[in-house]
């Protein structure tokens, strides 16, 4: 159940301007993906709070859900209402939204939600930008960034999970909602973050 903290935090972003004209930019686009980033962001609140992370990474968090896929404003809205698979060529521009996210962000003030934001799709099946191919390849290296940035990392996973299973648990143009039990089989096989997480989205 939704308590009010959780419904207050969020209308108060909700009500920044800047917060407004990126929805209103993103509703007109597409309507799935403004509803689903909606959701992104209530989600992203409640897990923090779940977790009794700092008020300022909760917000954070409300940040990144509602804006981790501007960059879908890039991709025509014919590509991203496909009910069957996308071609290379689509996949490929699709796999440019984290980017093109940060991109549209680079003048907001708060910069740790652009880095989640451009992570975010990093703890899937097939992560992007970075692949889990050149992960390995760079470990030490991935391991030396990844420890500096702790924190934002933790609010990435949070983010990535709520995108999943958001996916999953709503209908899109291209597949059904699924159940709970199906939901969880393919997080604890896809998901490549802390496993703690999955049980807490589950769960909420
Ligand atoms: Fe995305
Ligand atoms: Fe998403």
């Amino acid at each position: 159940m939704l308590i009010a903290r959780d419904k207050k935090l969020f209308k108060s972003i909700l009500k920044e301007e800047h917060v407004q004209e990126h929805l209103r930019v993103l509703k007109k686009h597409h309507k799935e993906t403004y509803y689903h980033s909606l959701r992104i962001g209530l989600l992203g609140i409640k897990i923090g709070y779940k977790n009794s992370l700092p008020k300022r990474q909760i917000k954070l968090l409300g940040y990144a859900g509602l804006f981790h896929d501007l960059g879908k404003l890039n991709v025509h809205k014919k590509i991203l209402s496909k009910s069957f698979p996308l071609n290379d060529d689509e996949k490929k521009m699709i796999k440019q939204h984290p980017r093109w996210a940060f991109l549209k962000l680079i003048a907001f003030k708060e910069g740790d939600v652009k880095k989640i934001i451009i992570q975010n799709h990093e703890y899937g099946k097939d992560p992007y930008p970075r692949k889990g191919k050149d992960r390995r390849e760079t470990k030490r290296e991935f391991e030396e960034r990844r420890k500096k940035d702790l924190e934002i990392d933790k609010l990435v996973q949070i983010i990535a999970i709520i995108d999943m299973y958001d996916a999953l648990a709503h209908k899109r143009s291209y597949k059904e909602p699924l159940d709970k039990k199906k939901i969880s089989e393919i997080l604890k096989k896809e998901f490549k973050g802390d496993k703690i997480y999955i049980d807490q989205i589950l769960n909420l």
